[in-house]
C-alpha cells in the first residue's frame, strides 16, 4: 500500500509557507555519510537557512534525514516534537575532522544525553562554511495523531551546549 506524507511547517509565532509536500515509500536508501548526494533524498525544503532531506523506506518503517545547515558549529535535528521540550534530538559537530553525534532528549528549553541509541547509521561533516548530518531512525514512537514534529537548529561553536544561531520547528503528516 502505498503511503503519503504531507509536510507542513509552523513556525511558533508564524506559518511559514512551504506548500504541501507528499513523500512516498520508495526504493531510495541514502546513505549516511556525511555528503547527500544529488537525489539521495526524495524531499528536499529549506528551512531558516537550512536545507532538510527526507526519505521514508520502502516498507515506510525507517526514516532517513539528512540536514546541511550553513556553519563550522553544532546543528542538530530533533523528532518527535515541533518545539525542544520532548523531542528526540540528533546532535553533532565536525570538529577538524573528529565527527561527534549525540542522540539526546529536549527538556524545557535545554536537552540531555539519552542512556541508549535509536540511530540506524549517522554521519557528520564540515564541508566548506557547511555542516552535514545524515542519519537513519524507526519512524515508530515518532509520530502522534498521524503527525511527526520536527525541530532543527545549528549553532557557531563545536559543542552541544552553546544555544542555536537558527531553529525552527515543524510539523509532517503522516497519511497512510
Ligand atoms: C544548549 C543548547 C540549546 C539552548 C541553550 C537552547 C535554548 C533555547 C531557548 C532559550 C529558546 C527560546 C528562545 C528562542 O526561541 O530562541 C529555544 C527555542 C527553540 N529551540 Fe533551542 N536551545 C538549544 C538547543 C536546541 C536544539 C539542539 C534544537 C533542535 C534540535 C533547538 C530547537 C529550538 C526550537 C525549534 C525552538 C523554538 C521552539 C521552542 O521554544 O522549543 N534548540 N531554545
Amino acid at each position: 500500500m502505498r503511503k503519503f506524507l504531507v509536510i507542513s511547517v509552523l513556525a511558533l509565532t508564524a506559518a511559514v509557507a512551504l506548500g504541501a509536500q507528499d513523500l512516498v515509500p520508495g526504493p531510495g536508501k541514502p546513505v549516511a555519510d556525511g555528503v547527500v548526494a544529488a537525489g539521495e533524498y526524495a524531499l528536499v525544503r529549506e528551512l531558516s537557512g537550512m536545507k532538510l532531506h527526507l526519505s521514508l523506506s520502502a516498507d515506510g518503517k525507517t526514516l532517513g534525514v539528512g540536514l546541511v545547515a550553513p556553519t563550522k558549529g553544532w546543528v542538530a535535528v530533533g523528532l518527535g516534537s515541533r518545539v525542544m521540550d520532548g523531542a528526540f534530538m540528533v546532535l553533532a559537530f565536525d570538529a577538524g575532522g573528529k565527527p561527534s553525534v549525540s542522540e539526546q532528549r529536549g527538556a524545557g528549553r535545554s536537552h540531555s544525553p539519552l542512556t541508549g541509541s535509536v540511530l540506524g547509521a549517522s554521519a557528520v561533516k564540515e564541508a566548506g562554511e557547511s555542516t552535514t548530518l545524515e542519519f537513519s531512525v524507526p519512524l515508530s514512537g515518532l509520530v502522534a495523531g498521524g503527525k511527526l514534529g520536527l525541530v532543527l537548529a545549528y549553532g557557531t561553536a563545536d559543542n552541544f551546549t552553546s544555544r542555536h544561531a537558527a531553529r525552527v520547528g515543524a510539523e509532517l503528516g503522516v497519511k497512510p
